[in-house]
């Protein structure tokens, strides 16, 4: 079967770079991203192309080039879904905050939404591709509420978990270790085998069974946080032995059964997925009742939010033991560099702790706007709205936010904080200058020699 129209409802940063990525690929397929958010779609269909929801590298090239020609963006939901003969739901799977699983499941109220809106539009048969990250068995819950509407069509239901990573996503997607499609219908494994075969080539498009391929995105998240969390763990030990944790972690990753990748200690990871993926991986395991599965992988998110919070509690003691009423500089508000992305970044968590404290704080990060750091803050619950609008503000440049501070908190790597003129930034600060260093991106000597009290993560 060879697809011709393609649907993908979601236009986030999973939806919006794939869906780029694939039509850019297969030039006469065509291809309409929808979304209930109007102003998400408005911004996807912005004339100019810095003013597109997400930032990515790269991303921009490629909407230009494709999108009026096969890429399409429009909220007419039911119109897309008609038309597709292939449907991919890409939409949001946040972690429940009520009810039975609070804090714990995904809360999948906008994927059965999905498959409902699907099941009432339907008229020929789908393929429906389920993309966001789910609970293992999703596809039997959408695969139920799909073949109860009486109408005698036939919806095949696929796993493609995305396992691009923000800020290299194109990167990513264009150059992907594996794309992974689990089903039961073989033709409809061909189909969609078929979209990634123009430019990934066949060995690395594995077809496994449907529930193979939904845990194996949890499991390679999992191992992935773990990662860090463990080096994360190793770095606390190092600041009291005097070892040094990047030392330490090129000596491990030279070992080729560890591999280098991803042992950078931090402040701690955030993102969309991994506290989320975590999180129902644990959930799972408890409602079977494996008890000890379920420690084991809750240990790594208790691990990461103890980095955070000890990276708060070494910056209020160094500071005399209180920040009450200081000035603090965060040099990043991204969950990573090169990505607009705020969702469950240290920075949020960090700014929480330090207005318990009644600090002020100064944010500046080159690519979130500023009032997602209030929106941020707000969403936390912690404090009331007005006493996050006094505590925090955002501001538009680095040296801006390091005037009069008391202390800078880098929270993001991004490129451009190392190519600062830190001798102007310690000028302007109140003396002695702090840097607490929360991704280790700076250079520990120079910052001394230029007159700071220098702080990084595991040394
Ligand atoms: C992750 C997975 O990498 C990707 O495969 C999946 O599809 C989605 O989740 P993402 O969250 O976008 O991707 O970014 P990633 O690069 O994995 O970083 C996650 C967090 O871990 C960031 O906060 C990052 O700064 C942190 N991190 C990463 C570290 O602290 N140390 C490291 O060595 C690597
Ligand atoms: P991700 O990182 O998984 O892509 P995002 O939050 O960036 O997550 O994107 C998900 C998108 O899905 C949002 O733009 C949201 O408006 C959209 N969405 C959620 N529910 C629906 C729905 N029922 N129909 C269409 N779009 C939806």
């Amino acid at each position: 079967m060879k697809i011709k129209s393609i649907c993908c409802i979601g236009a986030g940063y999973v939806g919006g770079p794939t869906m780029a990525v694939i039509a850019k690929n297969n030039p006469h397929l065509k291809i309409t991203i929808v979304d209930i958010n109007q102003a998400r779609i408005d911004a996807w269909n912005d004339v100019d192309v810095s003013k597109l929801p997400i930032y990515e590298p790269g991303l921009a090239d490629i909407v230009k080039e494709t999108r009026g020609k096969n890429l399409f963006f429009s909220t007419d939901i039911d119109a897309a879904i008609d038309e597709a003969e292939m449907i991919f739901i890409s939409v949001n799977t946040p972690t429940k905050t009520y009810g039975k699983g609070k804090g714990m499941a995904a809360d999948l109220k906008y994927i059965e939404l999905c498959a409902r809106n699907i099941a009432n539009v339907a008229k020929t048969d789908k393929i429906v591709v389920e993309k966001s990250t789910l609970p293992v068995r999703t596809a039997e819950a959408i695969k139920s509420i799909l073949h109860n509407t009486g109408n005698n069509i036939n919806f095949h239901i696929l796993s493609n978990p995305e396992f691009l990573a923000e800020g290299t996503a194109i990167e990513d997607l264009l150059n992907p270790d594996r794309v992974l499609i689990g089903g039961e219908c073989e033709e409809a494994i061909e189909a969609l085998a078929n979209i990634y075969s123009s430019w990934v080539a066949d060995d690395r498009i594995l077809r496994t069974n449907l529930w193979s391929s939904e845990l194996s995105k949890l499991t390679a998240n999992a191992f992935l946080a773990q990662r860090i969390s463990s080096i994360n763990s190793i770095s606390e030990l190092c600041e009291l032995t005097g070892a040094n944790v990047n030392e330490v972690a090129k000596a491990i990753g030279m070992d080729s059964r560890i591999g280098s990748k991803f042992l950078k200690a931090s402040v701690g990871f955030g993102g969309s997925c991994f506290q989320k993926d975590i999180l129902n991986l644990v959930y799972i395991a408890r409602s079977y009742g494996l008890t000890e599965v379920a420690d084991y992988w809750e240990q790594v998110i208790i691990m990461n939010d103890h980095q955070k919070r000890r990276f708060s509690d070494r910056l209020i003691k160094t500071l005399y033991n209180t920040v009450s009423g200081k000035k603090i500089a965060l040099l990043g508000w991204a969950f990573k560099k090169d990505t607009n992305d705020t969702r469950e970044s240290a920075a949020i968590y960090v700014a929480d702790h330090l207005l318990n404290e009644q600090a002020n704080i100064s944010v500046f990060d080159p690519k979130v706007p500023h009032t997602k750091v209030q929106t941020d803050l707000n969403y936390l619950n912690t404090r009331s709205e007005a006493e996050n609008e006094s505590g925090a503000i955002s501001v538009d440049s680095a040296y801006e936010a390091a005037n009069d501070a008391h202390a800078i908190a880098i929270m993001t790597e991004w490129d451009e904080f190392k190519t600062y003129d830190w001798k102007t930034i310690y000028s302007k600060m109140k003396k002695p200058a702090f840097i607490f260093d929360g991704r280790n991106i700076l250079d520990k000597s120079e910052m001394e020699n230029i007159g700071f009290d220098y702080y990084s993560i595991g040394q």
